[in-house]
């Protein structure tokens, strides 16, 4: 569900605060051109990345869910050239294309992306002992997010930021009795966060180019 009034913020805010990107906007091109379903995070939600990753002086990210690798792009500008982005996607047709336009935007040398379920890249990522990751952001299957949650946690130090998408979905995250599995998986990812000391967290729904929806923020301070 998209309403024209929050589009047309969003246009607003987009003109205001974000300067022109012919890099981004080609990565667009070049998803849809692939036929890549366009659920990127919206432009102004990137920046929103980007900024979480400089606020935090994030050097290392961890993204599961790399599609065209649109949010990827955004934090491997926000790393520095010193920095480095590792991102996870099952779907090797998505990545060959995030592959492509994360080297058209200059970024082949801070960016792994690792093809397979992210499920199993990142229990040989937790058995290798890699991380700690600085900034985590979790956007794949939703009804795997309490296992990319735990696995986060796993790969994190005491001031790890971690990001959720898509936590809201027009309101679906609030019905107990959901026998959608991507809302159960939310809620079951909330169920552990609310459970779990070494976090403290926040989420706040949105509105825009992506409908209602919203994100988790957590902090892992234990
Ligand atoms: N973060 C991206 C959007 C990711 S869309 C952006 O904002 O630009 C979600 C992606 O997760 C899709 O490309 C999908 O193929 C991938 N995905 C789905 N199941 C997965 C799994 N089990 N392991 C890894 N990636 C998965
Ligand atoms: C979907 C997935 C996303 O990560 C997103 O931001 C929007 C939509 C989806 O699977 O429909
Ligand atoms: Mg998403």
């Amino acid at each position: 569900m998209s309403d024209a009034n929050w589009t047309a913020v969003d246009g607003y805010f987009s003109e205001k605060l974000l300067a022109a990107d012919t890099a981004l906007e080609a990565v667009l091109a070049a998803n849809a051109a692939a036929g890549l379903p366009a659920i990127d995070v919206s432009p102004l939600q990137g920046k929103m990345l980007a900024l979480f990753a400089r606020m935090a002086g994030a050097r290392r990210v961890l993204e599961i869910g790399t599609l065209g690798g649109y949010s990827t792009i955004w934090l491997a500008g926000a790393v520095g050239a010193t920095g480095h982005v590792v991102t996870l996607e099952l779907d090797p047709r998505h990545a060959a294309v995030a592959a492509a336009n994360v080297d058209r935007a200059g970024f082949a040398d801070r960016v792994d992306i690792r093809v397979g379920p992210a499920r199993d890249t990142l229990d040989a990522m937790i058995a290798r002992g890699d991380g700690p990751f600085d900034l985590v952001f979790i956007d794949a299957d939703k009804p795997n997010n309490p296992h990319y949650l735990k696995a986060a946690l796993a790969l994190s130090r005491v001031g790890t930021v971690i990001v959720a998408d898509n936590v809201v979905r027009d309101g679906k995250v609030i019905d107990p009795a959901s026998d959608d599995d991507r809302v159960r998986g939310t809620r079951a990812l909330f169920d552990l966060i609310a459970a779990e000391p070494r976090l403290d967290a926040t989420a706040v729904q949105t509105v825009g180019v992506k409908g209602h929806d919203g994100f988790c923020l957590a902090l892992v301070v234990g």
